[in-house]
């Protein structure tokens, strides 16, 4: 038995991805903000969340699909962008482009990913690509990413509008961990101290492309991993407005999505400004430490835009549970962000397809406790007492 196969659940993907990185790159991945709270939170909200049993209700044909702007996915989640796929594996983002797409779920790849648009559409051109923005101030490098999504024919821009403030991430300063890496002595001694990852991980970079980089950056911002002295840094755009949005919308032929939205304000601004779908997210945690879980704040959106455009949910989602939760409460889909990562640490592809096993299987379990044969039969009806719905 491979280390994989004794990984029963997403937290012992963890476990082993913990071993395998560098602390300075695991704790980027793992951690929240500041105090810990959110993320803290986001569990403790799902975990508050009782399901009715309900037995004996034929549940021997079942299907974990649904449709998501009109197209089948084969489970009703997809990856959530995250930037650093490509430092939990060689290839990491085509590794886990790869795993989704044999599960017929779709993937977003973050702007800030090491792996290019034109790589990941070359790696999975069948799969259902969507490609995450945290726009800029210079206008004109967030629309060289987004004509190249364009013309490359991704599915959907997904534009993240809670990064303006920057992040209270105390943890990545006292590991020294930055990207580009600053080379300092705790980063230097903490990779020192993971052989086996400098062997599997950056020496196969050292050995093809190099020093890997943010990919997708115009040339102007893009840094080798550690040499981050030689380009400017591109300012965040903290004088963004919705109009911008509207400007996406303008310009994206295609589905636009707007994500980090927590309320039913936000949501209702999101759509007047063309959105497609939404994202209620908290960033996993990692932005805003006294957000509220999103689980908590979804009836109140979905109740808000839930027939005008796609809700979907991310934050905090760690068991098949937790999709189930969502769903019930209006959700068409959630994303994944650590968990697949995790996976994507102990084993490339195969990682982030026994993550994705994981979650649905234990998704299907759960469908058989509540007497569910499609996510068409989840709804408000399946909680127990406490139906947040109402
Ligand atoms: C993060 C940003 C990059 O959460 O999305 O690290």
């Amino acid at each position: 038995m491979t280390e994989l196969e004794h990984c029963y659940n997403i937290f012992d993907l963890r476990e082993v991805a913990q071993r395998r990185l560098p602390k300075g790159i695991f704790e980027y991945v793992d951690k929240g903000t500041e105090d810990g709270i959110s993320l803290e939170e986001n569990r403790a909200a799902f975990q508050r969340l009782k399901l009715h049993t309900r037995f004996l209700n034929d549940w021997s044909k079942r299907d974990l699909g649904t449709e998501i702007f009109g197209q089948r996915i084969n489970l009703p989640f997809g990856i959530a962008p995250t930037g650093s796929a490509g430092l939990m594996w060689y290839q990491g983002e085509v590794e886990l482009a790869r795993a989704a797409a044999a599960a017929g779920i779709p993937v977003t790849l973050a702007m800030g990913a090491l792996t290019s648009l034109e790589e990941v559409t070359k790696a999975v051109p069948d799969a259902r690509k969507w490609f995450q923005l945290y726009p800029w101030e210079d206008e004109a490098g967030n629309y060289e990413m987004v004509t190249r999504a364009r013309d490359l024919g991704w599915e959907a821009l997904v534009v993240t509008i809670d990064h303006a403030p920057g992040r209270g991430r105390e943890h990545n300063e006292r590991n020294g961990f930055s990207f580009p890496f600053k080379p300092n002595m705790t980063a230097a001694v903490d990779m020192a101290t993971h052989p086996g990852w400098l062997w599997r991980v950056m020496r196969k970079y050292l050995m093809n492309e190099g020093m890997p980089t943010n990919a997708n950056y115009p040339d102007r911002y893009r840094f080798s991993v550690i040499d981050g002295k030689t380009r400017v840094s591109p300012k965040r755009f903290q004088a963004m407005t919705w109009e911008h949005i509207r400007k996406f919308r303008e310009f994206w032929p295609r589905k636009l999505i707007v994500k980090s939205i927590l309320s039913a304000d936000q949501a209702r601004a999101a759509v007047d400004a063309g959105a497609d779908g939404i994202v209620v997210s908290n960033h996993g945690g990692r932005a805003f430490d006294s957000a509220i879980a999103t689980i908590d704040v979804l009836p109140e959106v979905v109740e808000a835009v839930g027939d005008r455009c796609t809700v979907i949910l991310d934050s905090g989602i760690r068991r098949g549970s937790d999709i189930v939760k969502a769903l019930a409460l209006g959700a068409k889909m959630v994303l994944v962000g650590r968990a697949t990562l995790y996976g994507t640490a102990c084993g490339g592809q195969a990682g982030a397809a026994r993550a994705i096993k994981i979650l649905s299987d234990e998704m299907e379990r759960s469908f058989g406790y509540i007497g569910a044969r499609s996510v068409a039969e989840i709804g408000p009806h399946i909680f127990a007492r406490n139906n947040p719905a109402q």
